[in-house]
This record gives C-alpha cells, sequence and structure tokens, in this order.
C-alpha cells in the first residue's frame, strides 16, 4: 500500500478526507510522528504527543456509496489486527476492549475511529488507529483509563512501528478485498475480548447504570450481558460500557 509520513499533522483521519477529496483513487496509508489534534470518536480528541505513540489511518477508496454497508466490521477487523500485532510485536498482553478498544493492563492503549467521506458518488473508507507505545504523562482526565505499552527505546519504538504498520495495513487490506467475510473476525475477536466473563454495567438512554456478567459476543458483533433481570443484548449505537473487572 502507498505510504506517507508526516512528522507533525493535526489529524491523520482529516489528511485522508482532505487527499480524498483532492482525488486519491488508491487505498492509502497515513502516519505521523505526532497529531496536533488528533480526533477521537464523540467528539473527543486523542492525546497524540511526539516520539512516544503511532497514529496512522488508512483510506480505502470505493466505487460506490452502496459499498457502506460492506464494511460494518471494518472496525472489528481493526481491533483484532492490532491486538494480535501487539502480542506479536511488543509481547503485551493486549485484549480487545467491546466495543473496538485494545487494551493491555486493564487501561486502553488504543483507541479506532472509522469514517466515510463522499467525494461525488465515490465513497472513501477512513479506519483511524492511536496506538500509545511507550506514551506516558496523559492528561489528567484519561489517565485513569489510559496507558503506554511499556518503556522502549527508540530502535524498539522505530522497528516496532514499522511492523504495526505493515501488519495492520496488510490486515484491512485484505479485510476490504473481502469485508463479507466476518466469521473468521468475530471468533478472533471472542478469543481476544477481555470482558467476557467479567462484570460491566452499562447505560441505556433514560435507564439507571445497569450490572451484569458479559456471556458472550454474538455474530453481528453485538454483547450478551447476563442481568438479574434477564439477558440484554447491547449494540455500540445505545450504550456505554463504564467499567468491567
Ligand atoms: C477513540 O478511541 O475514541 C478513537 C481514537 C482514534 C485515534 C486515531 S489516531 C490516528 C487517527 N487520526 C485521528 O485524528 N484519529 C485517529
Amino acid at each position: 500500500m502507498k505510504t506517507v509520513y508526516y512528522e507533525t499533522i493535526d489529524s491523520t483521519n482529516e489528511e485522508a478526507k482532505r487527499r480524498f477529496a483532492a482525488g486519491e483513487a488508491e487505498p492509502l496509508l497515513i502516519w505521523a510522528n505526532m497529531q496536533t489534534a488528533g480526533k477521537g470518536r464523540n467528539g473527543r480528541s486523542f492525546y497524540s504527543p511526539e516520539n512516544t505513540g503511532l497514529y496512522f489511518s488508512v483510506l480505502y477508496p470505493c466505487s460506490s456509496k452502496q459499498m457502506l454497508q460492506d464494511f460494518i466490521f471494518v472496525t472489528t477487523a481493526a481491533a483484532v489486527a492490532v491486538c494480535k500485532s501487539l502480542r506479536k510485536n511488543t509481547g503485551a498482553d493486549a485484549g480487545i476492549k467491546w466495543i473496538n478498544d485494545v487494551y493491555v493492563g486493564g487501561k486502553k492503549a488504543c483507541g479506532i475511529l472509522a469514517e466515510a467521506t463522499y467525494r461525488g458518488d465515490e465513497l472513501g473508507v477512513i479506519v483511524g488507529i492511536g496506538i500509545n507505545l511507550s506514551t506516558k504523562d496523559f492528561p489528567k482526565e484519561i489517565s485513569d483509563v489510559a496507558s503506554g505499552i511499556g518503556d522502549f527505546t527508540k530502535e524498539q519504538l522505530h522497528e516496532m512501528r514499522e511492523a504495526i504498520l505493515a501488519d495492520v495495513g496488510d490486515a484491512l487490506c485484505d479485510y476490504f478485498k473481502n469485508p463479507s467475510d466476518h466469521s473468521a473476525i468475530i471468533a478472533s475477536y471472542r478469543q481476544m475480548s477481555v470482558v467476557l466473563g467479567k462484570e460491566v454495567s452499562f447505560v441505556r438512554q433514560g435507564e439507571n447504570e445497569i450490572h451484569g456478567i458479559a456471556k458472550d459476543i454474538l455474530d453481528d458483533g453485538s454483547l450478551l450481558v447476563a442481568c438479574e433481570d434477564g439477558e440484554h443484548i447491547l449494540n455500540s449505537g445505545e450504550i456505554h460500557l463504564s467499567f468491567y473487572r
């Protein structure tokens, strides 16, 4: 895949949008040493300091808007690929916290933000991934939940970044070539889940916090939680998982 690197950029997702709008027609991987306006989900920012993390976006141009429905599992595929690659290249005991965050040692080490962008009838799917490798000194608001993976030398960081970009880039290209084949992705996702069998709590709109035990990830990626009042099936749009233990 064609790859471009920036020492500093506002956001690799935003750069992917700009390049797609300017006519980019091939799959493209954009990565940066630092982001000045890293974006997270739900309007949050993503802390992206220099020399410690890996911030990248894969842009995949498609011929038609219709294809968007094929890409429903793209963040799942990305979470599985990152988790596998972190285990292999950093030795970390990484796992996936439903729905698509990668956790190490009970804290978030990676976030994923997928976006769609349009140029006339053409669709660009953007998968943005931010990984805290040796990141420390997180802003106070997130220091309880976010963590780096370890202390790495400059050389180790260099090798890890190269290896992770290659692994995840290849896995996403495979997924984009065959986006309707979800079963292997969901099977790996289940194996890597850090919430299955754990106590979780969630809030549905207009309800109090509900506690239960996470029992299964269903084939559509939803989470089955057994609670005192029966089983709840959670999908990402409607709940906020506040903790697991
Ligand atoms: C989240 O956890 O809320 C998602 C975080 C996604 C962060 C990555 S870093 C690379 C890419 N560029 C961005 O601005 N955001 C994503």
